[in-house]
């Protein structure tokens, strides 16, 4: 185990030394996607300059390396999940496509009648899926209200979640509020209707430890960028009979067992999702971003977070016309405001001009947005490798931004 020490972990990320317009980087846009550690960085060269080749395909030794490698990578997220089956894990390019493959067979599963249920809180990419399913097969989308506090009104629960429910998909963490949701209740209800459960793991992961065994989720999903791993790759876990129940996603080579003219037989778990050439560099570069992140105990990692979060929201909180969204006690180092009087969009501008990155808008969670009645926030999230030091850099750049605006 790695001791956590902030100076040298910040070593490991290259980006967090460059400068922007002159000004120091200061990245807070962790939520929408995390630096990268060198080592990450040399193995996608490594894999391109010695050991590139296709996998599961051929005899000679460079694709049997490959494909030992790319293996290797699956073993890897199993353990890191605490999933029962190596076969349970699903290389797809990140979250929204885990989740469009999921929905995609429930389209084929659904008929009138069922229902689908989701929550205000989800991001586009468990929203959309979700209705695209119920228009293609007659289903019903329902959905789990927001409070004020941002976090989910459960006070209908028993009504929402009933015999009619085949699906439950929900967010772990709100990646617009930061709000961390009480999975673990709503599994074993929706578990007590005959419902399955898809989690969206895309902001929890990298934040706090997650047993998907322990959680008894049927499908969990996150995006390998988040994890400080490489764009374009990402994990559905399933339970194998979950996974068994669903159509394939996707037709084309290695999902197949046999095709004839007369028709084709599919392939076994995980291949059966996982068509065509599938980003190689990118899942064995993945397997070195969890082991990069589980060398450290995640328990340091998450109170140096909330230290962050407490500190950034003392500091915003001290600020006039800053209004906070996203309240809830439950919550990970996500922090999104709005300020009275300015757009969001000016102040992420001002702040970029002085090398503070933050991301603004919506965040891919209109629905949030319009329970709030605003058409967006600026969102700070941060990272294990973000510092104090930072914080107050951003919100000397906030004020500096506020001035100009007000
Ligand atoms: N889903 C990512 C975010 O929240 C892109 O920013």
């Amino acid at each position: 185990m790695r001791k956590f020490e902030i100076n040298t972990v910040r070593k490991d990320f290259p980006l967090l030394e460059r400068t922007i317009y002159g000004k120091r980087l200061v990245y807070f846009d962790n939520g929408a996607t995390a630096q990268k550690p060198q080592i990450v960085i040399d193995r996608i060269q490594q894999y391109y300059s010695s050991e590139n080749a296709n996998i599961h395909r051929g005899v000679h030794h460079l694709s049997q390396v490959g494909t030992d490698l790319y293996e290797e990578a699956r073993k890897t997220i199993q353990s890191f999940l605490n999933a029962k089956h190596e076969e349970e894990i699903i290389m797809t390019k990140g979250t929204t496509d885990s989740i469009n493959l999921v929905a995609f067979g429930y389209s084929k599963l659904l008929k009138a009648g069922d229902e689908v249920l989701i929550t205000e809180m989800e991001h586009h990419s468990n929203i959309v899926p979700w209705q695209m399913a119920c228009e293609y097969s007659g289903a019903t989308c329902r959905y789990i209200p927001l409070n004020g506090k941002g976090e989910l009104d459960l006070s209908n629960i028993d009504e929402l979640i009933n015999s009619k429910t085949k699906i439950l998909a929900v967010t772990h963490v709100s990646n617009s509020l930061g709000t961390i949701n009480p999975i673990e209740m709503l599994i074993e209800k929706a578990h007590a209707v005959g419902a399955k459960v898809l989690i969206d793991g895309a902001q929890s992961l990298q934040h706090f430890k997650v047993d998907v065994q322990q959680l008894d989720a049927d499908f969990y999903v996150f995006s390998g960028h988040k994890l400080f791993g490489p764009t374009g790759t990402g994990v559905l876990y399933g339970k194998k009979e979950a996974l068994e129940q669903l159509p394939p996603y996707q037709g084309g080579g290695d999902m197949i067992k046999e095709v004839k003219m007369s028709g084709t037989t599919y392939n076994e778990l995980p291949h059966k999702f996982e068509a065509g050439t599938p980003n190689i560099a990118g899942g064995i570069a993945l397997k070195t971003a969890i082991d990069y992140f589980t060398e450290f105990d995640l328990s340091e990692l998450e109170a140096h977070e909330k230290e962050l979060l407490e500190y950034a929201e003392t500091k915003l909180k001290a600020l006039p016309g800053v209004r906070i969204i996203g309240t809830s006690e439950n919550k990970v180092s996500v922090l999104s405001f709005v300020v009275e009087g300015a757009h969001h969009f000016d102040v992420g501008t001002l702040l970029d001009k002085q090398g503070v990155a933050v991301r603004t808008g919506h965040h891919c969670t209109q629905p949030v947005m319009d329970y709030f009645g605003i058409n967006g926030t600026v969102r700070a999230s941060f990272a294990f490798y973000n510092t104090k030091e930072e914080v107050d850099i951003f919100i000397g750049a906030l004020e500096r931004a506020l001035n100009m605006l007000g």
